[in-house]
């Protein structure tokens, strides 16, 4: 299991990049992984909560970034997490920015999860899964499921075709594939293939969401980036959760 990641090349160009154009290392650090640094890090740990993250869990956040989901995570003092990217800057800027020395943030260059056999309880890829290529999606969820408890959840976002309005990011990565920009590989997956993956890693379905369903109770209002106030029930992309619940072969 030490397959070198050639994709993670294009992410660490991208976010080479992107410093060139913003304002402050901050923006930077946003920018690099997608934006929408406060409101979407609060939405996915409300999402995290909503499939039952306690306050005493052991979470593992692959491809943490810059930390948008741990920063708001941070305040849960009994929280154990780990978080893995390839891109040395934004773990750096994680570490530093979340102020948590009890925490792991780590840089990997393989699809190995690095932490030892059935110890999480949960394990998440937000937007990470949407930059790499089926099989490598694969050996990350069969890695996931090496590190999870029995009856630990993964939870996952994934882009669709089904979802018109993921439409955008397929015509730009094309633009991309003409040579137009260099934004990371953007890859769709169906949900056929999640649920061969997960049936062939003896993993259950436990839940599968299209990113216009809004479902995660929202603590207080957001605004977003351009003003917009949601609050309510929220999303984040299209959604998958599936469950280990039989014990590691
Ligand atoms: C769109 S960003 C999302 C960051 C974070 N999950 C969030 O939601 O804020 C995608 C992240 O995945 C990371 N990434 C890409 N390929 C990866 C891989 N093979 N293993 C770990 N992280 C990866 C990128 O460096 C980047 O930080």
């Amino acid at each position: 299991m030490a397959s070198k990641l050639d994709i993670g090349e294009m992410y660490k160009n991208y976010v080479a990049g992107v410093g060139g154009n913003s304002r402050s290392k901050n923006a930077a650090m946003a920018t690099a992984i997608g934006g929408e640094f406060e409101a979407f890090g609060i939405i996915e740990r409300e999402m995290l909560k909503h499939y039952g993250l306690g306050t005493d869990s052991y979470l593992i956040d692959i491809g943490c970034g810059s930390g948008r989901l741990a920063m708001p995570l941070a305040e849960i003092q009994s929280l154990k997490y780990l978080g893995t990217d390839i891109v040395p800057s934004l773990v750096e800027h994680a570490r530093a920015i979340v102020k948590r020395p009890d925490w792991a943030f780590k840089l990997v260059d393989t699809l190995a999860i690095p932490e030892k056999d059935g110890v999480a309880d949960m394990v998440c890829f937000f937007s990470v899964v949407t930059h790499l290529l089926h099989e490598q999606s694969y050996i990350y969820l069969e890695e996931a499921r090496r590190v999870l408890k029995p009856g630990g959840l993964i939870v996952l976002s994934f882009l669709e075709f089904n979802m018109a309005f993921h439409w955008n990011v397929f015509e730009a990565t094309v633009k991309d594939a003409r040579g137009a920009n260099q934004h990371p590989l953007n890859v769709f997956i169906e949900r056929n293939a999640l649920a061969a993956w997960a049936a062939h890693l003896h993993l259950d379905v436990v839940d599968i969401r299209s990113g216009d369903e809004a479902f995660v109770p929202l603590p207080q209002p957001l605004t977003m980036e351009d003003g917009r106030v949601m609050e309510g029930l929220a999303t984040w992309g299209s959604l998958f959760a599936c469950c280990a619940n039989l014990l590691p072969e």
